[in-house]
């Protein structure tokens, strides 16, 4: 789970974009060159909204689903963008929601076709799709598979009917391990999402969660601790929360388990085989570029001095009539200068493996110097290790994540 789809208070009408001049104009970063560039789409239906979700998605009944209309849209939302990543080629695309396996395999197919013809896709992109075993059918992953998708991630959440009925999901355990066991015969790399800390759960609930995860090998596992976001159910009626020792128990164990199991912690919630990290979140990680298309979708572009925001109208209707008439987008706006360390580092540190010193100017414009008093206070703390070029949070620095990224707030510099 990448924090790119939140819900917004911000406006969302639809506003006049800048032309690539504007932003090509003189000003204070100077990009040697611009990060590697990557595609998300947002697919934003769901069969039935999550209590525990604020994420852009919203309840529809799969034969309600305007397929070809919100195909449409994200065609002339991608062209109506192209001009601000002229010349560049997309490493990876994300299709996530929302629930996009909800959509047809055929639309699927018709959605990264439409892609491909309007945008250069790097020789070997890895593309991710999201899926819920509650649509799951016989085949439908093979036909995904088949439509270009190169990596599925299933959000499973628990294999406990128990919990996946206080969570809201429209699947049942035995679903889950049929999406599951058709995902990894179809697919060479799979994600599976688990969440923990959830109401009731003991250790030994997790531990069996874990190991029904790893009996299916996947080279790439994501843990999340559940979060109680503000504007969904679970704010207004808030589950017995579990208290936090056995929180840090939990991830204790996950760990010991996922390393057991060849899989390493290379990111806060992310577990891979070597070689099988999503190299699309590591790009936002990374504090990459990605160009977000789809209803309330976000998107960070790099230009020669500056670094642009922009998120797209949020409500589904509404994003469909104003994209097709090549205006989707209801905010953008240039990053401060003086709020792009903590930007950087609030991805970067994220990383187990941290970065390497050059990443910082790369990726943000700003000379390293704009970041050396707060790493030398990181490390004089004890949170951040410094060896060579190569940085990276310390145990106590990745346990206490909150306090290493605020060193590097504004307000500190
Ligand atoms: C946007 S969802 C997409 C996957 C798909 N819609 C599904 O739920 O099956 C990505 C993942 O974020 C995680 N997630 C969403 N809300 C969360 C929360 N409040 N706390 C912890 N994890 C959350 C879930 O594990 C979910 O699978
Ligand atoms: S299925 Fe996924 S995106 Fe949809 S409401 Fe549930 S968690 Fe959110």
């Amino acid at each position: 789970m990448i924090p790119i789809q939140p819900a917004s208070s911000l406006s969302d009408t639809p506003e006049p974009v800048p032309d690539l001049a504007h932003y090509m104009r003189a000003g204070t970063l100077q990009f040697q060159t611009l990060p590697p560039l990557a595609l998300y789409v947002h697919l934003p239906w769901c069969l039935k909204k999550c209590p525990y979700c604020d994420f852009n998605s919203h309840e529809m009944r799969a034969a309600e689903l305007p397929e070809q209309p919100y195909l449409n849209a994200l065609m002339a939302d991608l062209e109506a963008a192209l001009p601000l990543i002229w010349g560049r080629s997309v490493q990876t695309v994300f299709i996530g929601g929302g629930t996009p396996s909800l959509f047809s395999p055929q639309a699927i197919d018709q959605l990264i076709s439409g892609i491909r013809a309007r945008l250069k896709i790097a020789a070997n992109a890895e593309i991710t799709l999201e899926a819920n075993p509650g649509t799951f059918e016989k085949d439908r992953f093979k036909a995904f598979h088949g439509a270009g998708v190169t990596r599925l991630s299933v959000g499973v959440q628990s294999f406990h009917d128990e919990f996946l009925t206080t969570l809201g999901r429209v699947h049942n355990r035995a679903q889950a391990l049929d999406a599951l066991a058709e995902a990894a015969t179809v697919f060479d790399t799979f994600n599976l999402d688990l969440m923990y800390a959830l109401p009731g759960q003991t250790l030994a609930m997790l531990q069996a969660d874990v190991a029904t995860a790893l009996s299916f090998a996947p080279k790439h596992l994501s843990v999340y601790h559940l979060t109680i976001e503000p504007n969904t159910l679970f704010a207004k009626h808030p589950p017995a929360k579990v208290d936090d020792d056995l929180a840090a128990d939990m991830l204790d164990q996950i760990t010991a388990m996922t390393a057991a199991a060849g899989l390493q912690r290379y990111e806060v919630s992310a577990y891979a085989q070597a070689g099988h990290a999503c190299q699309h979140n590591l790009n936002y990680w990374q504090f990459g570029d990605y160009l977000g298309v789809g209803a309330g979708a976000h998107s960070k572009l790099s230009f020669a001095h500056r670094v642009v925001r922009q998120v797209r109208l949020r409500d589904p209707a509404r994003y469909m009539v104003h994209a097709v008439a090549g205006n989707a987008v209801a905010q953008s706006f240039e990053v401060k200068r003086d709020e792009l360390p903590f930007e950087f580092m609030l991805n970067a540190l994220r990383l187990a493996g941290g970065f390497d010193l050059s990443l910082f100017p790369e990726r943000t414009g700003l000379p390293l110097s704009k970041v050396q008093a707060a790493m030398e206070q990181a490390v004089q703390q004890g949170l951040l290790l410094r060896q060579g070029s190569q940085v990276q949070p310390s145990v106590r620095g990745f346990d206490f994540l909150n306090d290493l990224q605020a060193l590097f707030l504004p307000s500190n510099a």
